[in-house]
C-alpha cells in the first residue's frame, strides 16, 4: 500500500507534503522518509500549521499501521535532545501513566524502585485538564526545585538513586509542538498520535525499558477497556520495535486512585503511603508497576519477588528514607514532609453527605477531576496560576456501604463559593443504589 511513496523513497527531493495529506487521506501506508521528511520539516518551520493539522486529522480517521507508528515515534523522538544516560550503570528503566485523577504513583514508585537498588531518572510533565501533574504536586513542598541543569540531573541521579525533575533540555520538540495543535484541532483521542507522543518523549529521556500505566474509564482518555487495550498495545509494539523493552498494565481510572485529589494533598497520601499506611489502591498499584521495573531493569527474574522486596521496602522504612533524600537533593524543605500539617492547607474544609443509605455504586473520576479543577487545583491554559493546597478527599470508594449522612468526601477550599459549587459537583460524581456492589479490579491486564 505504498501509492505514490515508490516514487518519494527514490527521490527524496521530490517530495510534497500536499502529497503526504494525500497519501493519508486516501488511507495509503507512508514510508519512513515521508514520516521523517513531514516531521523535520514542521518542527524547522518550512511546513504550516494548517498541513500539519491536515495531516493530524487524516491520521485521526484513518489510522497508522505499526510502522507508520514506529516511525512517526522516532522521528519525533529524534527532533530534539536525547538524554544520554549511559554513563550510569545498570538498565534504566522509566515510567509513565497516560494519566488519570488522584494518580501520585510516581511520587511512591520513584522513591520505591530507587530504595532497591536500580537508578531512577523521572521527567514529568505539569497538569492540563483534569488530570495532575507530577511536577506540580512537589511544587506543594517548600523549597523543591523541579527545574534542574543536566549537571545536577546527573549528580543526584550518580549520588541517590533518584531524580523527579520537569523536562530539562529540548527534548522531543516535535512532539510539543504536534501537541498544542492536537489540542486545538479535535485530534488529540487517536491511538497512533498518543502512543507516538508518550513513545517519543520517553525514548528521548534515554531508558533502556518503560512502563507504561494505561489509565482506563470515566478519568482517562481511553474511556473503554478495548481502546485502552490498543493503546497499550501500540505502545508495547513501538517500544519493541525500537529495541526498549517496554511493558504496559492497563489500570482502572473509573474512579479517583487512593483519596486524595489536588496537589499538596495527594502529597501527604504519597508520603503516608512510603511509611506503608497509604490506600490499599495507590499501595497495590504502586507495588505492581515497581515489581515490573525491577524485573525489567534485571533486579528480580520474577514480578513475584519484585513485590516481596518492594513491600519490605515500605515496612522498612527504606522507601521513605530514600524520598526525604529526594526532597533534601532538590532542595526542598525536609520538615514539611516529616509534619504534613507543615505542607499548604486549604482554610475551608466543606464536608460531602451521603444522601441515603446504600452501597457506593460510582465515584465519577472525571467529574471528581473537574471539581478539583474549579477550585483551582488544576489549569485550563498553560499559564493558569494553580492552587497547591486545594482539592478533594474521597473517602468512600465504590463498593462501600454508607449511611445517610456519613462523610462521603471532603471538600478542601480557599474559597466558600468555589467549596460550595464543589460540594454539588462532588455529589454528582456519586451514584448510591440499594443492592451490594462489588468494589472493581484496578489492574485489568499487562501486555507485555
Ligand atoms: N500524553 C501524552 O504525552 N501525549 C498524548 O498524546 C496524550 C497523553
Amino acid at each position: 500500500m505504498l501509492g505514490d511513496s515508490a516514487q518519494i523513497n527514490c527521490c527524496p527531493k521530490t517530495m510534497r507534503v500536499l502529497d503526504i495529506i494525500a497519501t493519508k487521506r486516501d488511507g495509503k501506508e507512508l514510508s519512513k522518509s515521508e514520516i521523517e521528511f513531514l516531521i523535520k520539516g514542521y518542527v524547522g518551520g518550512d511546513i504550516p500549521d494548517y498541513q500539519m493539522a491536515a495531516f493530524l486529522m487524516a491520521t485521526y480517521i484513518r489510522g497508522m499501521s505499526r510502522q507508520e507508528t514506529a516511525a512517526l515515534t522516532m522521528a519525533m523522538a529524534k527532533s530534539g535532545d536525547q538524554l544520554d544516560l549511559s554513563t550510569i550503570p545498570g538498565r534504566k528503566v522509566d515510567k509513565h501513566s497516560t494519566g488519570g485523577v488522584g494518580d501520585k504513583t510516581t511520587l511512591v514508585v520513584g522513591p520505591l524502585v530507587a530504595a532497591a537498588g536500580v537508578p531512577v531518572a523521572k521527567m514529568s510533565g505539569r497538569g492540563l485538564g483534569h488530570s495532575g501533574g507530577t511536577i506540580d504536586k512537589l511544587e506543594s513542598i517548600p523549597g523543591f526545585r523541579v527545574e534542574l541543569t543536566e549537571t545536577e540531573f546527573f549528580s543526584n541521579l550518580r549520588q541517590i538513586g533518584l531524580v523527579i525533575s520537569g523536562q530539562t533540555g529540548n527534548l522531543a520538540p516535535a512532539d510539543k509542538k504536534i501537541y498544542a495543535l492536537r489540542d486545538v484541532t479535535a485530534t488529540v483521542a487517536s491511538i497512533p498520535l498518543i502512543a507516538s507522543s508518550v513513545m517519543s518523549k520517553k525514548i528521548a529521556a534515554g531508558a533502556d525499558a518503560i512502563v507504561l500505566d494505561v489509565k482506563c474509564g470515566s478519568g482517562a482518555f481511553m474511556p473503554d477497556l478495548k481502546s485502552a487495550q490498543l493503546l497499550a498495545q501500540a505502545m508495547v509494539d513501538i517500544g519493541t520495535s525500537v529495541g526498549r523493552q517496554t511493558v504496559a498494565v492497563v489500570t482502572n481510572m473509573d474512579q479517583p486512585l487512593g483519596m486524595a485529589v489536588g496537589n499538596a494533598l495527594e502529597v501527604k497520601e504519597a508520603i503516608l503511603t512510603l511509611q506503608n499506611q497509604g490506600p490499599e489502591d495507590l499501595t497495590i498499584l504502586a507495588l505492581t508497576l515497581g515489581a515490573h521495573m525491577l524485573t525489567l531493569a534485571g533486579r528480580t527474574s520474577s514480578t513475584e519477588e519484585g513485590e516481596q522486596i518492594l513491600r519490605e521496602l515500605l515496612a522498612t522504612g527504606a522507601a521513605w528514607n530514600k524520598f526525604r533524600e529526594l526532597v533534601i537533593a532538590q532542595g526542598g524543605d525536609v520538615k514539611t514532609v516529616e509534619q504534613l500539617e507543615l505542607l499548604p492547607q486549604s482554610q475551608f474544609k466543606l464536608p460531602v453527605l451521603a444522601p441515603k443509605d446504600g452501597y457506593v455504586a460510582q465515584v465519577r473520576a472525571d467529574k471528581i477531576g473537574r471539581a478539583s479543577m474549579s477550585l483551582g487545583a488544576g489549569r485550563e491554559k498553560k499559564e493558569d496560576v494553580i492552587d497547591l493546597a486545594v482539592g478533594i478527599m474521597v473517602n468512600h470508594k465504590v463498593g462501600d456501604k454508607v449511611r445517610q449522612g456519613d462523610l462521603l468526601a471532603e471538600v478542601h477550599a480557599n474559597d466558600t463559593a468555589r467549596g460550595r459549587a464543589a460540594v454539588t459537583e462532588v455529589l454528582e460524581a456519586y451514584t448510591i443504589v440499594s443492592e451490594p456492589v462489588i468494589s472493581p479490579a484496578l489492574v485489568y491486564q499487562v501486555i507485555e
